[in-house]
């Protein structure tokens, strides 16, 4: 996708050169997602500890991109140790880093089941190669989630032949895949078909998701957008100012249920809500097959919920009017704070779910090809 009008993947690699050069060495590049939107930065990560952290911190973030960071990770454990003991500790490690995502498990699993199976000594060679598919793969799945949402959007433009307003819900853009996005991808396909199209940004508290990165994003792309607190989507539902709304996910059930940024269960009852009062609002989770977790049936008996640092609530950074960066303290001192980063809608408030193979509803998704 464009930044400052270049091309960009949020993730790739590049030769290391220096002592004891071998073509096979590589390190990992990542967008740093922390710094957005206002500095544009390029990280790098070069070793297994080091890809652990940037998903912990969130340099890398979103499901299918921490899926795509975990197989780099998982190459660059092979360049410390290719042998199958440090490779399975590298795994657990990195199934660990974030609980919710079921990317990060799909991708590490499908490096050691390629891995494993070699002679250590082709293994570097291997996991380069194969991290560099998921990535490739994951580029193609979001283009065909991109086609069939746009035959979705433009259905209601031909209808109501004025502008679509979509709402989203935190960042399932390109950078949170490794190109296109999920939830963006339609978006930007009917941008780019000439639909008119504006976007309503939820914020997404506590690490503003919606307003630092889908914002920044869809800005680079020119597509209309409007960012909006948290607490607004429903009255605007209500208002009957949402034509339809487009989320992510980051695990879904193999009966529909969607689990994503906490407040989207929020998003889809105010979206059934207001279909039921007379403002049809559908509800679409977009969503790449490694997203589905085939063998949960109920999410929310099932999902792991990651809980993360009450801190995030507790500060929030930004830039002053003078331009410098500043992290503020919002709470009275010693206020207790819970933080649950994921929650989970029920399939029944949920319209349809588009994925690389079509838009299903949710009791159909077991009809998918696997
Ligand atoms: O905590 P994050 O930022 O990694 O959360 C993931 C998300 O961005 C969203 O939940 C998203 O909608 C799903 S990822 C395409």
């Amino acid at each position: 996708m464009l930044v400052n009008h270049q091309q960009y993947r949020t993730i790739w690699t590049s030769p290391v050169f220096g002592q004891g050069f071998s073509t096979e060495l590589r390190t990992v590049e990542v967008i740093d997602q922390t710094k957005l939107p206002h500095v544009f930065e390029i990280a790098k990560i070069g070793n297994l500890q080091q890809m652990i952290t940037a998903i912990k911190t969130m340099q890398v973030r979103g499901a299918p991109l921490i899926g795509a960071a975990a197989a780099y990770g998982v190459a660059l454990a092979t360049q410390q140790d290719s042998g199958d003991e440090y490779l399975q500790l590298a795994a657990k490690l990195l199934v660990q880093s974030r609980p919710t995502a079921v990317n990060l498990r799909w991708s590490v699993q499908r490096m050691l089941s390629v891995l494993l199976p070699l002679p250590v000594a082709d293994r570097v060679r291997a996991a380069w190669a194969e991290a560099a598919l998921i990535c490739d793969e994951d580029i193609l799945l979001n283009q065909a989630i991109g086609a069939h949402g746009l035959d979705l959007i433009r259905a209601l433009y031909l209808k109501k032949s004025s502008t679509i307003h979509i709402l989203t819900h935190c960042n399932a853009g390109w950078l949170a895949t490794v190109d296109f996005g999920t939830a963006l991808a339609p978006i930007y396909a009917a941008h780019d078909a000439g639909i008119d199209v504006h976007v309503w940004v939820g914020e997404t508290r506590p690490r503003n998701q919606g307003a630092s990165l889908t914002a920044w994003e869809l800005g680079q792309h020119g597509v209309p957008h409007t960012v909006i607190s948290d607490n607004a989507g429903g009255h605007l539902m209500q208002q009957g100012q949402v034509d339809m709304v487009i989320v992510g996910a980051d695990r879904v059930t193999a009966t529909g249920d969607v689990c994503n940024k906490i407040g989207t269960y929020l998003k889809a009852l105010a979206a059934f809500d207001s279909s039921q009062s007379g403002h049809q609002v559908p509800f679409y989770a977009a969503v790449p097959s490694p997203t589905i977790d085939w063998a949960i049936e109920d999410g929310i008996q099932h999902i792991e919920i990651e809980e993360r640092d009450g801190d995030e609530l507790a500060w929030m950074s930004g830039r002053l009017a003078d331009g410098t960066m500043a992290t503020v303290n919002i709470l009275p001192h010693g206020t207790k704070v819970a933080n649950p980063a994921f929650d989970v809608t029920p399939a029944r408030l949920v319209t349809g779910i588009i994925t690389e193979q079509g838009v299903f509803a949710p009791n159909q998704l077991k009809t998918m090809k696997r």
